[in-house]
């Protein structure tokens, strides 16, 4: 794969489309030094970007969160992903939407810096966030070094890029153990979500997956509780200890990223996948959403 910084085409950066190797930041960045910086991860299917204004609202929040505004209405930024989007012509893709501090002020405090934006777009190769086969062989999961911190010692809500050191730890040392990706609890010991997905189970045909107190709230996991709902399927959101692997007949994470994947194992539990009705249903009902076969509605709770 070529690394991200050597590949061509245009990036929409600070209000105009800029070369691929042009767009750059500075080391004495705000951004890079305190993590001043947020992201949002899109996908594109058929061509179109996938839930972009749910996206676009909640980077404004995670903006908020780190006491920053964005530099550009959310119609700007609309405009300028699917300006990107199409000058790439890209077809099944993924889009990264980035804002953070400036370089005007390099201390903790940073009341008056500048702003960044760029959104970057490129073809998703099948196999990059999952494993091409991870669909039908489902996925294994170990729990994590690192939980997830209450929403008292970090700001959570803001999908921040200071938020993810604890997901690159963990997820590491899941993969050294032979594991896809970790756990990670929170801080009174329950399941919270995987390294860049939330996760659900299943247990005689009821859902079941944790509250998002100490997380972002999952654009893909409202997808799958509405269409839990069309069908009929009955969710519990609750907290969910890791006793809680060992009772479930099964389980998934779903995300952006990853979409819908099962999960065949938790440490020593390990799940049935081909009778899981549930799993079954939920996956194309969400196949369905993407590709705007479906008039599931999910609503936009991160616009403010
Ligand atoms: C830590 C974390 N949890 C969960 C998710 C899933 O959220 P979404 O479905 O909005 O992509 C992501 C990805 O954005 C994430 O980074």
């Amino acid at each position: 794969m070529i690394p991200f910084d050597q590949r061509t085409g245009k990036i929409w950066y600070d209000g105009g489309l800029v070369d691929w190797a042009d767009a750059k930041l500075h080391v004495l960045s705000h951004g890079l030094h305190y993590a001043s910086s947020i992201f949002e991860g899109v996908r594109v299917y058929g061509g179109e970007p996938f839930m972009l204004t749910e996206h676009i609202s909640r980077l404004r929040g995670s903006a908020r969160v780190l006491d920053f505004d964005l530099e550009y209405a959310d119609e700007t930024l609309h405009a300028a992903t699917l300006q990107v989007v199409a000058e790439a012509g890209i077809t099944e893709g993924y889009i990264r939407v980035n804002a953070w501090r400036g370089s005007e002020i390099i201390q903790t405090a940073a009341l008056h810096t500048s702003v960044h934006t760029s959104v970057a777009a490129w073809e998703l190769p099948a196999g990059y966030y999952a494993a091409a086969d991870a669909l039908d062989k489902g996925i294994s999961l170990v729990i994590g070094r690192y939980r997830r911190p209450a929403p008292q010692y970090a700001p959570v809500k803001s999908k921040a890029a200071g938020n993810y050191m604890i997901g690159t730890v963990s997820k590491n040392e899941a993969l050294r153990a032979g594991y896809d990706d970790a756990l990670l609890l929170d801080d009174n010991g329950n399941f919270v979500e995987v390294t860049g997905a939330h996760l659900f189970f299943t247990r005689n045909g009821v859902l079941h997956t944790p509250t998002t107190r100490c997380t972002i709230d999952g654009i893909t996991r409202a997808c799958v509780l509405a269409i839990a709902e069309r069908e009929g399927i009955e969710c519990v959101v609750g907290d969910l200890a890791p006793s809680f692997a060992g009772e479930a007949d099964g389980a998934f994470v779903c995300g952006t990223a990853c979409e819908i994947l099962p999960v065949a194992r938790i440490e020593e539990h390990h799940y049935d996948l081909g009778g899981n009705e549930v799993i079954q249903k939920l996956i194309s009902g969400y196949r369905d959403l993407t590709a705007g076969r479906s008039d599931v509605e999910v609503p936009n709770v991160w616009a403010s």
